[in-house]
């Protein structure tokens, strides 16, 4: 990858303001993403991911950690935190503003064992497609020291498959409808796409029963989305 949300993110931190970064999906129009949302402080997090902050304790892991913000707060209340991302570029923003312990690594080379796992801004987007899911659970599961939580946070996306009529277009021979084709762009230059996965609650429910954590919704947002808590 050419870790343009990292050089996004780098050139916030260093001053170099000059854009947003574009998204797109597979089923949605070009949006914007902006940066300082990347730098938000607790005031300015959503909800349920103030909740997920609130819930924290221990040890805890902040897996695919962007630019810090969540591990910064924890931090600062005293807990001790590991922030991972596989974005160089993000762990070097982490680094410069001072998240002790951050480190460039995929979740699935993680081997310590933490209380709390965070995994928040749509969590469920590492896991990248339904059938990966099982992996990804198995492996937090393995993480979780013994009482540990993870939480994390995602969106039933059905609602973008409501056309003008109020019914649904999906194609029902496609995957499940929550695996996007995700992409993105910064300052003229194109990410390589990824698959970015949307999981609503009873399918994350289905998908851990299969491997032995029990699933809690803990608070529903706004707009579809969802923060769960999972636990053996
Ligand atoms: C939507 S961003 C969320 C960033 C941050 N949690 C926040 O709320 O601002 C998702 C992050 O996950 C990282 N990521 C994706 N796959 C990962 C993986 N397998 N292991 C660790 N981090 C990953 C991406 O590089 C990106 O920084």
């Amino acid at each position: 990858m050419k870790d343009l949300f990292g050089t996004a993110l780098l050139d916030y931190q260093n001053g170099n303001y000059t854009e947003d970064l574009t998204t797109s999906t597979n089923i949605s129009e070009d949006d914007v993403l902006p940066l300082p949302y990347l730098f938000r402080s607790f005031k300015n997090m959503p909800k349920l991911e103030q909740k997920a902050l609130q819930l924290s304790k221990g040890k805890v892991l902040d897996v695919g950690c962007g630019a810090g913000n969540h591990s910064l707060y924890l931090q600062d209340k005293g807990l001790t935190v590991k922030a991972i991302d596989i974005s160089k570029g993000a762990i070097e923003v982490c680094q410069l503003r001072g998240v002790k312990h951050a480190e460039k690594k995929d979740v699935l080379n993680e081997s310590e064992t933490f209380d709390t796992i965070l995994l928040l801004m749509n969590g469920t987007g590492i896991f990248q497609k339904l059938h990966r899911v099982t992996t990804y659970l198995k492996h937090l599961k393995s993480l979780l020291n013994e009482g540990g939580q993870i939480l994390i946070d995602s969106s039933d996306i059905q609602y973008m498959y409501v056309d003008e009529d109020g019914g649904f277009w999906q194609d029902m021979n496609a995957n499940y409808y929550g695996e996007l084709d995700y992409f993105l762009s910064y300052k003229g230059e194109e990410e390589e796409p990824i698959t970015w996965l949307y999981l609503d609650f009873n399918t994350l429910l289905t998908a851990c029963s299969a491997v032995g954590l029990k699933c809690e919704m803990l608070a529903e947002g706004e707009h579809y989305d969802y923060l769960a808590k999972l636990y053996v």
